[in-house]
C-alpha cells in the first residue's frame, strides 16, 4: 500500500497490521508529536465502506481515560484514515511472558483498567466483541487502553437492548454461548473475554482453543480439575474470581458491578514488595517500567467521575479535550491539522525511511523520535552487522524449520504454525539505529501469545549474536 505522509507529518513505522491495513505511527517533524494512524483501504472488502463507517461512528461516541482517543478522520479516495492516541508502551501481550505471565499486581491493576473501559463502553450500549490483549495498548504511563472498534457495535439503544447473534471475535477469547446459542447478550460475552485475558496475564497462556466439548481444556475447567494447566499457576483468590467469570451460564456469569467488588480485584498488595513470576528473557525486561508504577488506588468508584460525561460524542473536527499529561496538550493544533489535512505527499517505500539519515539524530537531541517513542519488547539488538544479521536470522529460520521469505527493504517474514496449528506470521525489519543493528519482530496474522513464543526460541537461538540488554534497549 502506498503511504503518504502529512506535511510537517512523518509517517515512520508500521505499529500493526490487519485485514483491514494497518496502522503507523506519524511523528510531526517539529514538535515530535506522536499519532497512530489507522490506513484503511475500503476496496479491500465489499462490505468495507459500511464497516469503517460504524467504526468511525463509534469512535466519536467514546471518551475515557482506559480507551484509545479518536482524534478524527480523513478520507482520500478509496482510503480512510483513522487519527487515534499513540499508545506508547506497545500491547499488553508484549507484558505476559508465555508460560509465566506477569507479577501478579501488574495483573490486578491492568484488570482493573480493563473492567473500567469494558464498564463505560456498556454504560453507553457498545459491545467491544474482540477484547484479547494484542487489543490492550499502555500509554507512557502504562494505563490500558482499550482499542480497535472494528468488530464493535451497538447493543443498547434509548435504553432498549437488542440481543446478539453474529459470530465475531478471536475463538480462544469468545464465550460458550456464542459458539452455541442463536441469540445471546452482548454484555457477557465481553465479561468472558476479560477473563480470558486476566488467565493470560497470571498464567502465560490461553486455557483452550474454544469453549466447547470437542475441546478436552474446556471439559477439564468445567469439571473444576484446578490442579491441571494453566490454573495450576494461578493462586486461590484470583482462581476464585475466574471460576465466577468463566462460568458457562452466561446468566450465572459474574457481572461487572460484582467484578468490581470481588476480593482479588479490591485486594491492596504491600507496596514496593513484588512476587517475580518473571523468568528470563522475556517480558522481565520492562520490569523497571513495572517497578515505577506499583500504585494502590483500587477505589473502582472513583473511575466513574472520569467519565461522567459519557455521551459526549466529538466529531472529526472537534478532538476531545486531552488529559494534562498527554505530551501533546501544549499545542493540540498540529494534530487538528493532521486530521483536516495539509498536503499530501508519497514516499517510496516507507520501510526504506527505517534507514534514511534524516531520521537518524534528529537535531537538537540524542535520540531519534522512534527511540523516544517504541517500547516494545520483541526486539533486540545484534553485535553484529546487518549482513551478518540477516544471513544469521536466515539460518536460524532454517534450521527451526520456519518458511521465510525476503519482503520489502530490510525485512523478512517469517511464517509457521502455532502449537493449536493456527497460522501464524510474523515480520522482522532490520533497523540500522547508531551504527547497530536492531531486530524488530512484529505480529502480522495468529495469537499475540504465541508469537512472543517463538520470538523468544528464535532469540535464543541467536544468542550468539544478541548484544547484551543493558546496553542495548533505548531508554523510552
Ligand atoms: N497499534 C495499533 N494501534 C496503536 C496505537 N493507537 N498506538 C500504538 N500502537 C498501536
Amino acid at each position: 500500500m502506498a503511504v503518504p505522509f502529512v506535511e510537517d507529518w512523518d509517517l515512520v513505522q508500521t505499529l500493526g497490521e490487519g485485514a483491514y491495513g494497518e496502522v503507523q505511527l506519524a511523528v510531526n517533524r517539529r514538535t515530535e508529536e506522536a499519532v497512530a494512524v489507522k490506513i484503511v483501504d475500503m476496496k479491500r472488502a465489499t462490505d468495507c465502506p459500511e464497516n469503517i463507517k460504524k467504526e468511525i461512528c463509534i469512535n466519536k461516541m467514546l471518551n475515557h481515560t482506559n480507551i484509545v482517543k479518536f482524534y478524527g478522520h480523513r478520507r482520500e479516495g478509496n482510503i480512510q484514515y483513522l487519527f487515534l492516541e499513540y499508545c506508547r508502551g506497545g500491547e499488553l501481550f508484549d507484558r505476559i511472558e508465555p508460560d509465566v505471565g506477569m507479577p501478579e499486581q501488574d495483573a490486578q491493576k491492568f484488570f482493573h483498567q480493563l473492567i473500567a473501559g469494558v464498564e463505560y463502553l456498556h454504560s453507553i450500549g457498545i459491545t467491544h466483541r474482540d477484547i484479547k490483549p494484542e487489543n490492550l495498548l499502555l500509554d507512557d504511563r502504562d494505563q490500558l487502553k482499550i482499542s480497535d472498534f472494528g468488530l464493535a457495535t451497538v447493543f443498547r439503544h434509548n435504553a432498549r437492548e437488542r440481543l446478539l447473534n453474529k459470530m465475531c471475535g478471536t475463538l480462544p477469547y469468545v464465550a460458550p454461548e456464542l459458539i452455541k446459542r442463536k441469540d445471546f447478550h452482548a454484555e457477557p460475552v465481553d465479561v468472558w473475554s476479560c477473563g480470558i485475558v486476566l488467565t493470560a496475564m497470571l498464567a502465560g497462556e490461553l486455557p483452550w482453543d474454544q469453549p466447547n466439548e470437542t475441546c478436552q481444556e474446556y471439559c477439564d475447567w468445567k469439571e473444576t480439575k484446578h490442579y491441571l494447566t494453566p490454573w495450576k499457576k494461578i493462586e486461590s483468590t484470583p482462581l476464585a474470581l475466574l471460576c465466577k467469570i468463566l462460568t458457562e451460564s452466561p446468566s450465572a456469569r459474574m457481572t461487572i458491578p460484582d467484578i468490581k467488588k470481588d476480593r482479588w480485584l479490591t485486594k491492596a498488595f504491600k507496596k514496593g514488595v513484588k512476587r517475580t513470576r518473571m523468568s528470563s528473557g522475556g517480558a522481565s525486561e520492562s520490569s523497571g517500567i513495572f517497578s515505577k508504577h506499583i500504585r494502590s488506588d483500587m477505589d473502582l468508584s472513583q473511575k466513574s467521575s472520569a467519565y461522567s460525561d459519557e455521551k459526549m460524542a466529538y466529531s472529526s473536527t472537534q478532538p476531545e479535550p486531552r488529559t494534562a499529561l498527554s505530551s501533546w496538550d501544549s499545542n493540540p493544533s498540529h494534530i487538528d491539522k493532521l486530521v483536516q489535512g495539509i498536503s499530501f505527499s508519497q514516499p517510496a517505500c516507507p520501510e526504506n525511511m527505517l534507514l534514511s539519515s534524516q531520521l537518524l539524530g534528529t537535531p537538537g537531541s540524542s535520540q531519534n523520535p522512534w527511540q523516544r517513542l517504541v517500547k516494545r519488547m520483541t526486539r533486540f539488538f545484534t553485535k553484529v552487522d546487518a549482513e551478518s544479521s540477516y544471513s544469521n536470522l536466515k539460518d536460524a529460520c532454517e534450521k527451526m524449520g520456519y518458511a521465510w521469505k525476503k519482503g520489502c527493504a530490510n525485512q523478512m517474514t517469517i511464517s509457521t504454525t502455532d502449537r493449536r496449528n493456527n497460522k501464524l506470521i510474523f515480520k522482522v525489519n532490520l533497523v540500522e539505529m547508531d551504527e547497530r543493528i536492531l531486530l524488530d519482530f512484529r505480529l502480522s496474522k495468529g495469537d499475540g501469545l504465541e508469537f512472543k513464543r517463538h520470538f523468544l526460541k528464535i532469540k535464543k537461538k541467536l544468542d550468539n549474536i544478541v548484544a547484551s540488554q543493558k546496553v542495548s534497549l533505548p531508554a523510552t
